[in-house]
């Protein structure tokens, strides 16, 4: 049929449908949203971005939103049918379902609630309040019969009569029909309306357009007027077939039905505008209607059987009703049950978003926070490299000016007290012994005074010095190093150096040095052949010239074994004996071959001087001797020793001269070296919490850029809710009635 293919509730159903489905991404999104803002809160490598106060927010909105979907779901349209007794009420409902779906008629009185609601089976069946019982009805007389039986039943109860959506296009659609016992025959109007009408989207008054409106019609519609705003109300003047036995009153009547009932929708209720009133006031025939449509469903002509005249026309106006009908039911329920909550849901899509907004900006503020942090980490670690550089190079050459200048200092120094090393020796007291055994001990203990004396007063010259020199070069590298040490370690850094109070060693080895030491402490005449030959041509070439003159000599045996590295000290090492020989062999020597010669100069001595003083010189020479021999005491000895030794030791001490300075300078240049290596560790340090750190923004940056785009993702889809939510109301919201 025409009026069900484009039945105007569609409106309602698809706008069902549409709602529906929005509320279904609403609370999805929401959910989505929920366990984002959960994770993001309880993400502890991040600041918060999130309160907890959101997350319970949008918890709080998965309740709602999942609660309103439910309802949404359950919703339909429901129209109220009133009137007094026999007015057709049920007939009215039973041609609107286009079959004999409730009793009516004499006998059939309605006397509960009958609500007609579609259901999927095929089966129609009955529910009564509070029971979950379905009682089967084949037909509507069954249904008469069952309640009629049911004795609990009153004007105060409802009666669910589940009749097959197969069987009728209008329970399809979502439509719920709500047939009532005559309002003549109730005093509980009220509580009526409270049960039954607070959810109605339209009331239809069937009036019987025999008779005038009642009172009883009119203030139970007052009623309604005061407990809900501006219902939705049609006028049914049923039973209009009537008045095709008086058609010369037709006009008449009709034009006075429709006066007073207009007055009443728009004077005394106020619900329409009297433009509007006509398009709620119908004058009809349901009993016409329901046969004709009953004879059309069993392939019967709609119009054969009695029929009274102008059938068409009245045939006409019911569709028309049903069609005003339609379209206000399915405006208003729109309207009424889906408005609210499609507000609600703008709500909350539009606090999700604000939500996501300001997890978005939260999270670029700590993205921001961290780039600057991870550049300046860059900045500073750049900065540290160059620093250290420069800083090695620059240590390396002081230590290297400095080592240089120690290795100077203690060369020179030490070279200063090898000259003064006479001194050091006189100052040496002990028991002197030429015997051998006292010989060596007075040895060890010189060699010992030597290296003590020695050390003392190297580190009294260089020592004190030098280690100012190291500690301000190490004050300058620990200010250099300072600001590029990590924070923890910049307090203790002073504590940290010197490791240890440094102190040079010289490490002289005096007795290793001066074991090849061998004294002479044989008597030396000072006038004697040897004495004399060596204070002329010094001591070095005295053997040589010695040597020289007689070949026939043995060659005296070194005293003194030859050492490679240091050279031995060059000894008298004949005995008066032997130099004895040496001299008359060499006087012998001399007379053969120059005998004319001396002849000649003793001659002339002879001459000049006379015997006397010859022999006046040889007995001083001779008492010299004598002195000389009587003062060759121990004392002189030890003289002769020292001197001796000082001699030998100054030879040995200056060949480690170099040496000693090169050890010294060594010992400063590790020294210092190892403090720098210290310091750089600690740099170390430093780098590797740089490192530490950019590496840690890093991956709070990919973190954030994660959670930045998939809030901004929601934020978006809050947003395409939102706009889908516009639509809604643009297309179904905003339609004038
Ligand atoms: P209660 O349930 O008792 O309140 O009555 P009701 O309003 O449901 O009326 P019902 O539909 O039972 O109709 C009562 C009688 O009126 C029945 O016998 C119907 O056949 C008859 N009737 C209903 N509508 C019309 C109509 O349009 N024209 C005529 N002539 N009779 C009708
Ligand atoms: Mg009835």
């Amino acid at each position: 049929m025409a009026e069900v293919k484009a039945s105007p509730l569609k409106h309602f159903v698809t706008a069902k449908k549409k709602i529906n489905g929005i509320f279904e991404q609403l609370g999805a999104y929401i959910k989505e949203s929920a366990t984002f803002l959960e994770d993001t809160y309880q993400n502890e490598e991040l600041n918060p971005v999130t309160t907890e106060e959101q997350v319970q927010e949008v918890q709080s909105y998965l309740l709602k939103v999942a609660g309103i979907g439910e309802v949404l779901a359950r919703r339909q349209m429901k129209v109220v049918f009133f009137g007094r007794t026999s007015n057709g009420k049920s007939s009215v409902i039973n041609a609107m379902l286009c079959d004999k779906v409730l009793p009516s008629g004499i006998g059939h009185t309605t006397n509960c609630f009958l609500k007609v609601e579609g259901t999927d089976g095929s089966e129609a069946f009955l529910l009564t309040e509070g029971s979950e019982d379905k009682k089967n009805i084949q037909t509507v007389n069954q249904l008469a019969h069952a309640l009629h039986q049911d004795e609990d039943l009153d004007a105060g109860s409802m009666v669910c009569v589940m009749w097959p959506k197969a069987k009728c296009a209008l329970l399809r659609d979502d439509l719920v029909l709500v047939d009532s016992p005559g309002i003549d025959v109730t005093t509980e109007l009220d509580s009526w309306i409270d049960k039954f009408c607070l959810d109605a989207d339209v009331f239809v008054l069937v009036a019987n357009s025999e008779s005038t409106l009642m009172q009883t019609e009119k203030s139970f519609f007052h009623k309604v007027n005061e407990r809900l705003s501006s219902p939705n109300i049609f006028i049914l003047n049923n039973r209009w077939d009537a008045s095709a036995s008086e058609p010369e009153y037709m006009e008449e009547v009709r034009r006075q039905h429709m006066d007073r009932c207009t007055n009443f929708l728009v004077d005394e209720l106020g619900v329409v505008d009297r433009a509007q009133a006509s398009d709620r006031i119908f004058f009809v025939s349901a009993k016409e209607v329901l046969q004709a449509r009953v004879q059309k469903s069993q392939g019967m002509p709609e119009a054969g059987g009695a029929l009274a005249e102008g059938f068409q026309a009245r045939m006409f106006e019911f569709q028309n009703f049903e069609r005003r009908f339609e379209e206000c039911i399915s405006q208003s329920a729109v309207k009424t049950k889906f408005e609210q909550h499609t507000m609600r849901a703008k709500q909350v899509s539009e606090a999700l978003r604000r939500i996501m907004d300001s997890v978005h900006i939260a999270a670029q503020e700590q993205r921001v926070y961290c780039l600057e942090t991870k550049e300046d980490r860059f900045e500073r670690l750049e900065f540290i490299e160059k620093q250290l550089d420069l800083l090695t190079m620059d240590c390396k050459a002081k230590i290297k000016k400095l080592t240089e200048e120690v290795e100077r200092q203690v060369s020179n120094t030490m070279a200063e007290e090898i000259r003064m090393l006479h001194m050091l020796v006189d100052d040496f007291h002990l028991d002197f012994h030429p015997s051998p055994v006292v010989l060596k001990v007075y040895k060890n203990e010189l060699h010992r005074h030597i290296e003590e004396g020695l050390g003392n007063i190297m580190s009294q010259k260089c020592s004190s010095s030098i280690t100012s020199s190291i500690q301000a070069m190490q004050t300058d590298m620990i200010d250099g190093l300072k600001p590029l040490l990590p924070p923890s370690v910049i307090e203790q850094v002073d504590s940290m150096v010197p490791r240890q109070s440094f102190s040079l060693t010289y490490d002289l080895a005096c007795d290793k040095l001066c074991s090849d030491f061998q004294e002479d402490i044989s008597f030396h005449f000072s006038l004697g052949w040897t004495m004399l030959v060596s204070r002329f041509v010094g001591p070095k070439n005295t053997r040589r010239a010695l040597m020289g003159y007689s070949d026939q000599v043995p060659r005296p045996m070194a005293l003194t074994p030859v050492s490679t590295s240091m050279p031995p000290f060059p000894q008298s090492s004949m005995t008066q004996e032997e130099l004895m020989v040496s001299m008359v062999t060499g006087l012998a020597s001399l007379t053969s071959r120059t005998s004319m010669g001396v002849l000649v100069v003793g001659g002339v001595i002879w001459k000049a001087v006379g015997w006397r003083l010859i022999a006046l010189s040889l007995g001083l020479y001779g008492l010299l001797y004598v002195y000389e021999r009587l003062t060759w005491t121990t004392k002189a000895k030890e003289r002769a020793f020292k001197r001796q030794f000082v001699e030998y030791a100054s030879e040995k001490l200056q060949l480690i001269v170099s040496y000693t300075g090169s050890n010294c300078s060594h010992q400063v240049q590790q020294e210092l070296a190892g403090v720098f290596a210290q310091l750089c560790q600690q740099v170390d340090v430093t780098r590797q919490n740089l490192q530490d750190e950019i590496h840690d923004m890093n991956s709070k940056i990919e973190l954030l850029d994660n959670l930045q785009s998939r809030a901004k993702l929601l934020r978006n889809k809050a947003g395409w809710l939102d706009s889908e939510l516009n639509m809604f109301t643009q297309q179904y919201l905003q339609h004038s009635k």
